[in-house]
């Protein structure tokens, strides 16, 4: 039985296209084995601002942590966990606004925790998450793949590698705002197929 993270952060709930590819993914790996899945929508946990009392408690001894203090660490630690649970993740990303939802913003601000999920040496920063498969289910309105206007890849490349994840695969849905909708949908149903194949192998 493998345990399968999805974490998503579409505003539109039922209707969002990265949670749907994301859960036809979801629903193609579990013909082929046994998987648990756990999800942590990013919409419903409704993140605030990272502030730097969240990050004091951070840096607080557990031990000595006020209540306050305790329930604002205890956040952070708990997406850590389901991180750590996970053999393997799926992020569904929209894009809003050129950019990542602020709601998975946060929720990195909160999993990128110095000495928890990484450390800095004299060789560079090392990510401290045990490496494991990570597909990331992009769904935009207009067309960015492998353009300088897609600002998503190389952050979440960035990000995910940062903490320990460098096992990346993406899934791109594009032109779902233009007539090509159709098209873009089909041929992201085509990525997915083939990342059931390997994603779990
Ligand atoms: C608030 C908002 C901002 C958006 N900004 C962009 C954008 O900058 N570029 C783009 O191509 N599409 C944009 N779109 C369209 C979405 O990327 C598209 O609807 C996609 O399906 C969103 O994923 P979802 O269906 O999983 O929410 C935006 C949609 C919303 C609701």
């Amino acid at each position: 039985m493998k345990n399968v993270l999805l974490v998503t952060s579409s505003l539109l709930g039922d209707n969002s296209t990265s949670t749907n590819l994301s859960n036809a993914l979801l629903d193609k790996l579990s013909q082929s084995q046994e998987i648990k899945i756990q999800l942590r929508d990013l919409a419903e946990t409704n993140l605030p601002h990272l502030t730097q009392v969240e990050m004091g408690a951070w840096a607080t001894p557990a031990e000595e942590r006020s209540q306050e203090q305790a329930n604002l660490a205890a956040v952070s630690d708990g997406l850590i966990d389901e991180l750590k649970q996970a053999d393997a993740i799926i992020f569904a990303v929209p894009m809003y606004n050129f950019g990542i939802p602020s709601s998975l913003k946060a929720y990195f601000d909160r999993v990128a925790r110095a000495g928890v999920t990484f450390k800095y040496t004299e060789q560079g920063s090392v990510g401290l998450l045990e490496s494991k498969p990570v597909a990331v289910v992009c769904a935009r309105g207009g067309f960015y793949q492998g353009t300088d206007a897609d600002s998503q890849t190389p952050y979440l490349k960035s990000m995910l590698g940062f903490i320990g994840y460098n096992q990346l695969s993406f899934v791109f849905a594009e032109g779902l705002a233009t007539p090509e909708r159709d098209n873009g949908l089909a041929k992201a149903q085509e990525q997915i197929e083939n990342l059931s194949k390997t994603l779990l192998a």
